[in-house]
């Protein structure tokens, strides 16, 4: 009976174990949207409100590590790094920035860290993640921007600061602006005007937020700011880990979130959504001839039944497409407050139609589309 038993429960084990190699060698060959995405370990990817940085022909992705539970979309761990060579394989590359023990530390277990991006810096040569913080136990009072670096692309990242940006300093004005149109703090003239002024002499309020590496190696970052009501786009200094103080306000008083920024045929695209806590609303694109504006609302770019609620999701980045010159993919994250570490993954193709962009939704998809 005991010789019996040891035999199939061998039998188990070694089954177990083999349906466990099934799944982690499992190969994808296509994006399906809103489903479980597992890593070479055949685990759900944990990289939320992620960008992706190529480097030398490896795609790194970046995002908030979830954990499940009411806890679920605090960072009680740091920022998940994952590499591809193809997109749709990604092996686990573990934390790359974690969070500390040390309560009194910035990014202490449990504050707020989200929307992770990181760029390649080519002059300093080294890895530069700027991220949304907020700090331990004050909710969303905080919003700051902190700033990690690397030597190499999966980390580790040292935190170096976090802060609110610009402090002291005024817009920049495309020329010919007229002065309607700037904000005058001895007499604001809107809500979101108003809260530019109270933030002036200690910097302005760094929500969601993008970097974005122009052509010619600047980089900007682009954040929600004056309590989510205005976009900032702010330049980084060239070793991208501080702001120069020149900056332009976006969309003033109509509280976009999400931006995602990229340029094809020297045109600036922004994908961007509203403000709605965790729960989804119509997305929202920009185009701009300028980094520096100014930054035309085109509406919404998704179309067909879901358009309305982006998919049930909201935009974190937009790639190009590798190997399909001048074709990007939409990057947005399906959000489970409930149980964040369930977030999904929505991907989907960019497709233009001269200089406008169109968004639909595909239950399955490759990068061949491009090629149609
Ligand atoms: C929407 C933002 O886009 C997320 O990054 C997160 O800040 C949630 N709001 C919090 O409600």
């Amino acid at each position: 009976m005991k010789r019996k038993f040891s035999f199939f429960f061998c039998l188990l084990v070694t089954l177990l174990s083999a349906q466990q190699l099934v799944l982690a060698q499992q190969k994808y060959t296509s994006f399906t949207p809103g489903k479980i995405w597992k890593d070479d370990k055949g685990v759900h990817i944990n990289a939320h409100g992620g960008g992706i940085v190529e480097y030398k022909g490896t795609y790194y992705w970046f995002g908030e590590h979830k954990v499940e539970g009411g806890k679920g979309n605090t960072a009680q761990v740091g920022v998940h790094c994952y590499s591809s060579k193809d997109l749709y394989n990604w092996k686990d590359e573990g934390i790359s920035l974690a969070v500390s023990d040390d309560l009194k530390s910035d990014i202490a277990k449990g504050c707020i860290l989200e929307r992770p991006k990181v760029v390649y810096n080519k002059k300093t040569k080294k890895f530069v993640m700027w991220f949304h913080l907020e700090l331990l136990g004050k909710s969303y009072e905080a919003a700051r921007a902190g700033v990690a670096v690397a030597d190499k692309p999966t980390g580790p990242y040292t935190f170096i600061k976090s802060y609110r940006p610009n402090a002291g300093k005024m817009p920049f004005y495309a020329e010919g602006t007229p002065d309607a149109e700037k904000v005058n703090c001895e007499k604001p003239a809107n809500k979101s005007d108003g809260f530019f002024c109270r933030d002036l002499p200690g910097g302005q309020m760094a929500r969601d937020m993008t970097v974005f590496v122009d052509d010619d190696g600047k980089a900007y970052h682009v954040f929600s700011s004056e309590e989510n009501f205005t976009l900032h786009l702010a330049e980084l200094s060239p070793d991208y880990l501080s702001h120069t103080g020149k900056f332009i306000r976006i969309y003033v008083g109509q509280q976009t979130e999400a931006p995602a920024l990229f340029k094809k045929n020297g045109i600036y695209y922004m994908v961007g959504s509203g403000c709605t806590g965790w729960a989804p609303n119509p997305a929202r694109w920009f185009k701009a001839t300028s980094i520096w504006g100014p930054w035309t609302f085109m509406g919404n770019p998704c179309e067909g039944p879901g358009a309305n609620i982006t998919y049930g999701g909201q935009s974190t980045h937009v790639l190009p497409a590798p190997g399909k010159k001048g074709e990007f993919i939409f990057m947005a994250d399906k959000w489970e407050p409930k149980n964040a570490i369930d977030g999904r993954y929505l991907w989907l193709p960019i497709k233009f139609e001269g200089e406008k962009i169109k968004i639909n939704w595909q239950d399955e998809w490759d990068l061949n589309t491009f090629d149609k």
